[in-house]
């Protein structure tokens, strides 16, 4: 008996040094099996109490229980000394360095097009103009048939039209809303109708998709004095107040009177014989304006001799490109990062 306690409290003694001299927790749990384990010293000794004598058995089973619970609180409070190391030496390798400076944000920003839409939208609003789109693929009756462009006229033709099947076209100007506007509506109509065109153009100065703002006024005795009073007040808001507006007749199918209007220009005010804006004219052409021809009127079912309405449109992208002095329009529409983040 003897001999089977001494050798018992010999592994304890031997096992709680190996413990405190254990560097890492595999080692540790590598002594944990070795001797608390199915097939460990520990283990195997009490293998033997099978003949130790009846009385003799609980005095060995007390020494084994007592050398076991020695060597799991060893074990226990090694382990947790050792994690904490671990840790400790976790924090101090991946340590953060949060004096580094941070990357760098790219913020998207409003396309040149899309913010001098909105400005000449929010100029116009100030008079009452609701906002109104249209379809970019537009019906042959829409963009030509309803505002007075008859089917041999040559606006129609395959040189500037791209044609998308039986009836239907690419718009070819937001012109094609003012009918779409005033079907099934009774007037007063004040509306304002943004968005892409597009013709079979391509140079410095024309892309085959490009943008219009179409302009329509309609009610009791519109006048043609009205239509100069809200080009005028545009004009002074998006160019500045120095600005004139002239008025030039001209010919479009869908009014009657029609003008061409030409603001003074803002860069030199025809000082300059040299000015690129306005190629020292002193004068920008930017839009085409008129009274609403009869026509569209009985179409929309309206009594031209009751209503009379103005209407007018321009194109936002030259616009856009006089106040950025941008040389070629189709910069605009090439979607180069280097140019877009100008703005
Ligand atoms: N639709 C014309 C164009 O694309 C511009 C225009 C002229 C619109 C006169 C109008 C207008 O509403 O009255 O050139």
């Amino acid at each position: 008996m003897e001999s089977l306690i001494s050798k018992i409290q010999a592994i304890g003694t031997k096992t709680l040094a190996d413990i405190s001299a254990a560097s890492d927790l595999a080692t540790l749990e590598g002594f944990r099996v070795s001797v608390l384990g199915k097939k460990g010293s520990l283990s195997e000794v009490l293998k033997g109490l099978g003949s130790v004598s009846a009385e003799e058995r609980p005095k060995i089973g007390a020494a084994a229980n007592e050398v076991k619970a020695k060597i799991e609180g060893a074990l226990e409070s090694k382990r947790e000394g050792l994690e904490a190391k671990d840790l400790e030496q976790k924090l101090a390798s991946e340590r953060l360095d949060v004096s580094i400076p941070a990357r760098k944000l790219h913020r998207g920003s409003l396309h040149p097009i899309t913010q001098t839409t909105r400005r000449m939208v929010e100029v116009l609003s100030r008079l009452g103009f609701d906002l109104l789109t249209g379809p970019e693929i537009e019906t042959d009756y829409f963009c030509f048939e309803a505002v007075n462009i008859p089917a041999d006229h040559p606006a129609r033709d395959q040189q500037d039209t791209f044609f998308m099947g039986p009836g239907l076209v690419l718009r070819t100007q937001t012109t094609a809303i003012q009918t779409r506007a005033m079907r099934g509506k009774k007037w007063p109509i004040r509306i304002l109708c943004p968005g892409a065109v597009y013709r079979k153009d391509n140079d410095a100065t024309h892309s085959p998709m490009f943008h219009q703002l179409e302009g329509l006024w309609i009610d009791k005795g519109v006048k043609m004095s009205d239509l100069k009073g809200t080009l005028e007040f545009f004009a002074k808001e998006m160019f500045g107040s120095a600005t004139r507006v002239r008025l030039r007749p001209s010919y479009f199918s869908f009014v009657e009177p029609g003008a061409e209007i030409d603001v003074s220009c803002f860069k030199c005010d025809g000082k300059d014989p040299s000015c690129k804006i306005c190629k020292g004219t002193g004068w920008m052409e930017i839009l085409g304006a008129g009274m609403v021809h009869p026509k569209l009127l009985e179409l929309a079912g309206y009594d031209p001799k009751e209503v009379s309405g103005f209407a007018f449109g321009m194109g936002i992208d030259r616009i856009a490109m006089m106040a950025h002095d941008v040389p070629d329009l189709r910069l605009l529409f090439e979607g180069d990062q280097r140019f877009n983040s100008q703005f």
